[in-house]
């Protein structure tokens, strides 16, 4: 990977091969096609957080991703990942599977709550650490990652933010393309603070947003 570059690059030949060998064969491809595999795999490796805060948990897919990537390239960054309590009504909530994929993990930390507000909070109890990475994968209306995104954007700036859910399928197509227009309002309050690296290609899409210039 070239770190000191302005553009955002990775190898995406060694990461092909990481993905290959050895994340398909934990998490499969599914909900996270190959190529937000390797996107996730190269946020980790570019923005080197020394902590990922994400939600929802779910079964714990998306954070078994983050432990596999962070020990496997020795990135030492804690896993806190965040779902619904037992008690909310969410119609995706893992209930008794919540987490299934990492209980036991080390580095990797299991809360109930908001997600939002619960790593807003064990953000600012660790000491307001520099460049966390956060991965926004809860629930997916247009209002609510908005929320998500102004939240984060407001108190860690220099944050690095993937979201899940973020294809814009063409205005005439079906797909809830709330999380898309959060994004593209977000970026507008803060002109030239973000840029974007966006999975493509198809369904269900991933889009980073990472800091135009690095934290001090
Ligand atoms: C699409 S699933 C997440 C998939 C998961 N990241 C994975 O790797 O498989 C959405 C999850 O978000 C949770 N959720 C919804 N709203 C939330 C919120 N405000 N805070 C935390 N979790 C939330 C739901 O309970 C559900 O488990």
């Amino acid at each position: 990977m070239n770190v000191a570059a302005s553009e955002f690059e990775v190898d995406a030949w060694a990461i092909s091969q990481f993905v290959m060998r050895k994340l398909v064969p934990v998490v499969g491809s599914h909900p996270f096609p190959l190529h937000e595999l390797m996107l996730m795999t190269g946020a980790v490796c570019r923005l080197e957080p020394r902590e990922i805060f994400e939600w929802g948990t779910h079964i714990g897919k998306s954070a078994r991703i983050f432990y596999e990537i962070t020990s496997h390239y020795r990135v030492q960054a804690d896993i806190h990942s965040t779902d619904l309590p037992d008690d909310v009504e969410h119609r995706e909530h893992p209930h008794a599977d919540r987490g299934r994929l990492v209980r036991g993990l080390s580095r990797v930390y299991l809360h109930q709550g908001d997600g939002l507000t619960t790593s807003l909070e064990l953000w600012r109890a660790d000491g307001r650490k520099l460049r966390p990475l956060f991965f926004v994968d809860g629930d997916h209306s247009h209002e609510s990652v908005l929320r998500e995104l102004t939240g984060i954007a407001n108190e860690v700036p220099h944050a690095g933010i993937l979201v899940h859910d973020a294809f814009y399928q063409s205005a005439e197509a079906e797909y809830n393309t709330g999380p898309y227009r959060a994004i593209e309002e977000v970026v507008a309050v803060w002109p030239g603070r973000y840029r974007k690296v966006h999975s493509g290609l198809g369904l269900p899409g991933m889009t980073l947003l990472y800091p135009a210039s690095p934290a001090k």
